[in-house]
Formats: structure tokens, sequence, C-alpha cells
């Protein structure tokens, strides 16, 4: 599988398995270690997790039927986790916050290395900016957690550009990667300039909903349905499936961009793999572009 290399420490699949949907899925014990090994002999050997993911419970069930039932499986896995969202209910509160201050983050590190059953993770990404959070604080934080070795690396997620430039300022080593949405339906991140700034800064990219959340599918939205046809044609020109495509159109750009699958289905990521040796054409990736917006561009 190809690599994207984030950093001297860190190398990461481009595609990488997504584990939000996990709980909901119902995957858990064998069935679960099946998947991630599926997922494995495909090359994808990254998993992306968040504290917020089914409440903590898909880091939990990760971290006992996976890596602490397979003893050695640790070191054949990367693993990239979130902290900064806090919940309602989490300390009484009402409203759903982020929260970016040192103490929260280096608290949440620590709960993440207890539920996945690790002492470190290979990245860690504060998972939404807080608004009311000076970056010199947050950086304070992210420096410590790889001081300590918590974490390898640490990234963003969500980031605009200037946000992502506050707090890269105030850090002696650079932020390796911003999560962002970006995928056939969702397009903002190329022209809003966070793609452009990842390649000046030889950051990487991870698209988290790579196949609009699964809505290009079955969305009835006019946006799904043009998308449905252009990239459903496509699909049949190549003899391929729509999500192929809907991946190769992500892998065709420049920036090295690294998909995160949702589906917990191990013939669902299939196409993501296959996609990177489809290279879709300027007309196609074009024409996938104009069905997402509804026009050509200028
Ligand atoms: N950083 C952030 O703020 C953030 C936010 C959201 C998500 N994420 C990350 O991104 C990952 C992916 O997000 P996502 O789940 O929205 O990704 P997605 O890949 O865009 O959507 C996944 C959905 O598409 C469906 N799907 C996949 N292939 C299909 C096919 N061939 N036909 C019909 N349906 C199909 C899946 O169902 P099946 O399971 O049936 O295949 C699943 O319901 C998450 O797991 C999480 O790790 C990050």
């Amino acid at each position: 599988m190809e690599t994207v290399r984030l950093s001297d420490k860190l190398e990461l699949t481009r595609v990488i398995a997504g584990c939000m949907r996990m709980v909901d899925a119902g995957k858990k014990g064998g069935e679960l270690l099946c998947f991630v090994q599926e997922c494995m002999e495909l090359g994808i050997n990254c998993f992306d997790h968040a504290p917020v993911y089914g409440g903590g419970l898909c880091e939990k069930t990760f971290g006992e039927d996976v890596i602490a039932a397979c003893p050695g499986i640790r070191e054949k896995i990367k693993i990239v986790t979130k902290a900064g969202i806090v919940v309602p209910g989490t300390y009484g509160n009402r409203h759903i916050y982020y929260d970016s201050r040192e103490n929260s983050l280096l608290a949440e590190m620590e709960a993440s290395l207890k539920r996945l059953h690790t002492d470190h993770v290979d990245l860690l990404l504060i998972h939404r900016p807080d608004i009311l959070g000076h970056p010199e604080e947050a950086a304070r934080a992210l420096e410590k957690i790889v001081q300590d070795g918590k974490a390898l690396e640490v990234g963003v997620s969500n980031y605009e550009v200037s946000q992502f430039e506050a707090l890269q300022h105030y850090l002696p080593f650079p932020l390796v990667a911003n999560q962002v949405e970006l995928s056939v339906k969702t397009t903002d991140q190329l022209f809003n300039g966070v793609v452009d700034t990842a390649m000046r800064l030889d950051t990487g990219i991870m698209a988290w909903s790579p196949l609009g959340g699964g809505s290009v599918f079955k969305g009835e939205d006019e946006k799904s349905l043009r998308l449905r046809k252009a990239v459903g044609e496509i699909a049949d020109a190549h003899g391929t499936t729509m999500d192929t495509v809907m991946y190769a159109w992500l892998f065709r750009h420049p920036a090295k961009i690294m998909a995160i699958t949702g589906t917990m289905s191990s013939e669902h990521l299939k196409p993501a793999v296959e996609a990177l040796a489809l290279e879709l054409s300027y007309d196609e990736w074009y024409g996938i572009l104009a069905a997402s917006r509804g026009f050509d561009v200028p």
C-alpha cells in the first residue's frame, strides 16, 4: 500500500480505516478482530479513532478486543486519535463545546491511551478548533504530549488555514496533518486554502467522509443525483464501481490526500485500495467537480 511520509517518525497508508461507525455497526470481539485483520491483508494498517466515537466505546472496544486480545498487533498498526470535544453531560454541561485548554487535552490523551490499551498513539489530532482557547495553550499541551512520548506526532482536524497557522506559530515542531471533510460531495477545502496550504507546508491532508457519508449512493438531493449520474457513467466507462471512482477522485489530487474510510464491511473497503490504481483524466476529474457544484469551472 502506498504511504504518505508525514515526518521522519511517521508514515501513514493512503487508505485509513475510520472507526466512527464501529459500535453502531455492532463490530466487537472476534468479528472486530477479523475486520482489522482483513484491513491489514488489504494493506491498511492505520485506524482512525476519537474519544467521541460511540461515546468512548469505539476506543474501548478496539483497545480490549483488538490490542489487548491480540499480543503483538500494536506494533503492526498505527493509531490516530483526537481530543478537544466535550459532549453534553461530561461535566454537567448542557451544550457541546470544544476545549483545547492544556489540562483538558492532557486528560483526554490519558483517557484515550487507557481505553486503547496502549502507551502511545501514532498521531493525536485536536478534533475541532476551540474558539475560546489561545493557541499558545493548546501548543503547550501538544508539546508536552510529544515530549512525554504519548503521541509520536500531532496535528489538527477541521482547522481553517488561519487557525492552523496560529497554532503552528507556538509549536517548536510541525503539525503533520489536517483531517478535514473532503469528497466529491464536499469540495470546499479545495477552494478555501486548506489543501493549498498543506501542499505549501508539506502537511498531510486526511479526508473524512470520503464518500460523502454514503449519501451519493442513496441521497435524493440534487447534488447526490447529479453526482450519482456523473460518477456512475465514469465508473461504467472504467468497468468499476462508483465508490472506486469517488476514492480515485481524491487520490488524483497532487496533495496526496489520504482517505479515511467509514465502511465496516471489508467488501466495501476493497474499492478504496483499488482506486489507487485508477487515474482519472482531467476531463473526468473536472466533470465530477462540475457535477458536485452544479456548474463547470468558468
Ligand atoms: N475529524 C472529523 O471531524 C471526522 C468527522 C466524521 C468522520 N471522521 C472519520 O472519517 C471516517 C469516515 O467517515 P464516514 O463514515 O462518514 O465515511 P464515508 O466513507 O463517506 O461513509 C461511510 C458510509 O458509506 C457507506 N458505504 C460505503 N461503501 C458503500 C457502498 N459501496 N454502497 C453503499 N454504501 C456504502 C457505509 O456503509 P457500509 O458500512 O454498509 O459499507 C457507511 O454508511 C469515520 O469513521 C471517522 O474515522 C472524522
